[in-house]
């Protein structure tokens, strides 16, 4: 087979030349990383998990009308997206106090907010990925007005629902991060949700215990991660068998 061109690598993922002009193979690693890398191990399955969600909650968004990158899945650890144009800011929607929140404001994690917050962070790497307002990023022309209502507007829909996609599921949506980018139709510009829907970039609690379902597992060091995450998926359907396809074996007593 040709080797592809390799556009970029990032963490968790490899963005390749696609087949046809303005899309790429996103191809999902199982390298997991926390405070910006200085934590790294490599989680068997994680990246054929959240090949499946991430195509699941597209799916699900493009059908109700949230515009996503999302075309097709190829394979076990690749998908065909829309090439986008990044906006360098990771859009987080908390619903629930919980990590940076809770330490930056003293919120004790697990409060309710009174409303979804809605945060930009300027993503650079070298500087730890720094909240920042709208007034920095109009003045440093990261995005527009315009593309900022655009993008408060497109990640509260995605919080819509995904928070009543997990509701059903008996998990709580405690916050999630979303990337969006710009495309062109034409001179005609709009933005759609890119990057990837996973329980790496959001904060699962299932409803009954609390139990943690997302990455704080591994940054936290609380248990077994692909555990977590194929819970996560079987509980909404998709892979029930698992990513390897062979179901744990059970002790019986
Ligand atoms: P935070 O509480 O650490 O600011 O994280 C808020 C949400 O954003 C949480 O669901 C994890 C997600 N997130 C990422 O996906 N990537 C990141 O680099 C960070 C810092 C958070
Ligand atoms: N800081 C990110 C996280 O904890 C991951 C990373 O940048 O390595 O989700």
């Amino acid at each position: 087979m040709a080797r592809r061109k390799k556009v970029y690598e990032g963490k968790a993922k490899i963005l390749y030349e696609g087949p046809e002009p303005g899309t790429l193979v996103q191809y999902f690693k199982d390298d997991a990383t926390a405070f910006n890398a200085e934590k790294r191990a490599t989680i068997e399955g994680k990246g054929v998990l959240n090949n499946r969600l991430s195509e699941f909650f597209m799916t699900g968004l493009n059908h109700v009308g949230v515009p996503t990158h999302f075309i097709r899945r190829i394979n076990m650890r690749e998908q065909l997206i829309r090439a986008v144009e990044i906006i360098p800011l990771e859009v987080v929607v908390r619903n629930v106090a919980a990590g940076s929140i809770s330490k930056r404001l003293g919120i004790e994690e697990g409060t309710a907010l009174p409303r979804p917050i809605v945060e930009f962070y300027f993503k650079n790497d070298d500087l730890g990925d720094p909240l920042v307002s709208e007034e920095h990023i109009l003045a440093f022309g990261w995005a527009t007005q315009q593309d900022l209502d655009d993008m408060v507007s497109l990640a509260l829909r995605v919080n819509d629902f995904l928070s009543g996609l997990f509701l059903g599921v008996g998990i709580r949506l405690v916050d999630f991060k979303i990337e969006i980018g710009r495309i062109w139709d034409g001179d005609y510009m709009r933005l759609i949700v890119a990057d990837e829907i996973s329980p790496d970039s959001c904060r699962l609690w299932d409803m009954e215990t609390g139990k943690k379902l997302d990455k704080d597992v591994f940054r936290r060091d609380l248990g077994d991660l692909a555990d977590a995450y194929t819970e996560v998926a079987r509980r909404l359907g998709v892979m029930p068998q698992g990513p390897t396809g062979v179901t744990k074996p059970t002790l019986i007593n």
